[in-house]
């Protein structure tokens, strides 16, 4: 890697401007203060503080989870939509990221009378402005919910089958609680994007086990896991996922306010890396999580001893794990390099 970025970065210790590739990033799960102020003015700072950036430490992911939900009913207008796309432009833009993957679940923005089809549409259009303003390439996965049924998870399927046509639509997630929730009623809407032949990836392993994680393989097919970290608790496990070449795309600030590890030194993702499994580094929630991703690569570098090396490595696994069509890959590719 010859970029002036890396240059920057290795003389001078800061890492805001090393280019960097982000997976996995819950678009309703990001806003700042200021920009739930340009939705609703009445909400001060404490008041966000208490609502919208969680603790520390939750309880459980499903402690977690509930902070979502506040974010969820401030995003139920185009408007409000379109200004939580700004703003996480904005904050990547900051962060020096230069591809990145949003996701949001289209199913649970559906005030004010919009169709779940325009939801995805005026999403889509922010983000294409946006990636057009700011130089950042993106995708959209659409996450439908361990809460949903089954019904609801086909159609947010079939959302991603049609928007994936003309915008920047390009996989199927689930997210939400994977100790309550099992896989199985959202096993068909999987099948149908696998084999409209776009993308898939799976929270697991995040507050389920190992097992989450062989789950969502054998059963959905996917190559991505969000999180999949607990996986570091199986030998056998790991062997598979390196030899498969299984990309986890990790969130460490995530994983510790979650509880799913102690704390940021015993995050396993540097053990991880040193067993040849694939994966690449990402904020997943940056306002409930109250973190930037040169934060988190910061905290690598201190706890760990990442150099900019690993760091062009893991970005370099992301972008192969990326659902991004060929040109983008090899523009992104330059802009790593
Ligand atoms: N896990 C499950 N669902 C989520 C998460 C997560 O880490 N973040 C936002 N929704
Ligand atoms: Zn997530």
């Amino acid at each position: 890697m010859t970029t002036v970025a890396r240059v920057i970065a290795e003389d001078s210790g800061d890492l805001t401007a090393l280019p960097k590739v982000e997976l996995h990033s819950h678009l309703d799960c990001c806003l700042s203060h200021d920009a739930v102020r340009r939705i609703d003015p009445g909400v001060t700072r404490e008041r966000y503080e208490a609502l919208f950036a969680g603790p520390p430490r939750c309880a459980s992911l499903a402690d977690f989870l509930k902070y979502t939900l506040n974010y969820r009913a401030m995003l139920q207008t185009e408007r409000a939509l379109r200004i939580a796309v700004q703003d996480v432009f904005a904050q990547m833009a900051a962060d020096g990221v230069v591809y990145a993957e949003l996701r949001f679940a289209p199913l649970v923005h559906l005030g004010d009378g919009l169709s779940a089809d325009r939801v995805v549409e005026c999403v889509a259009e922010e983000t294409a402005r946006q990636s057009e303003a700011t130089g950042i390439d993106a995708g959209l996965i659409l996450c439908t919910l361990r809460d949903h049924d089954a019904g609801q998870s086909l159609a947010t399927a079939r959302l991603v089958e049609r928007h994936s046509r003309t915008g920047p639509v390009v996989a199927l997630d689930i997210a939400g609680d994977e100790i309550a929730h099992p896989l199985d009623p959202h096993l068909p809407a999987f099948d149908l994007v696998r084999e409209a032949g776009l993308g898939v990836t799976v929270h697991a392993g995040e507050a389920g086990g190992p097992e989450s994680v062989r789950e969502a393989l054998d059963r959905t097919g996917t190559r991505r896991i969000g999180h999949g970290v607990r996986s570091a608790e199986d030998p056998a496990l790991l062997d598979r996922l390196r030899n498969e070449g299984v990309h986890l795309e990790v969130c460490p600030a995530s994983n510790v306010q979650t509880a799913v590890v102690p704390a940021p030194e015993a995050h396993p993702v540097d053990r991880l890396r040193r067993a040849g499994v694939r994966l690449g580094i990402s904020t997943d929630t940056r306002g409930v999580t109250n973190v930037r991703l040169t934060q988190e690569y910061e905290r690598l570098r201190d706890l760990f001893g990442w150099t900019p090396a690993d760091f062009h490595a893991v970005n370099r696994d992301a972008l192969a794990a990326a659902f991004a069509a060929d040109p983008v890959r090899r523009r992104v590719g330059r802009a790593l390099d």
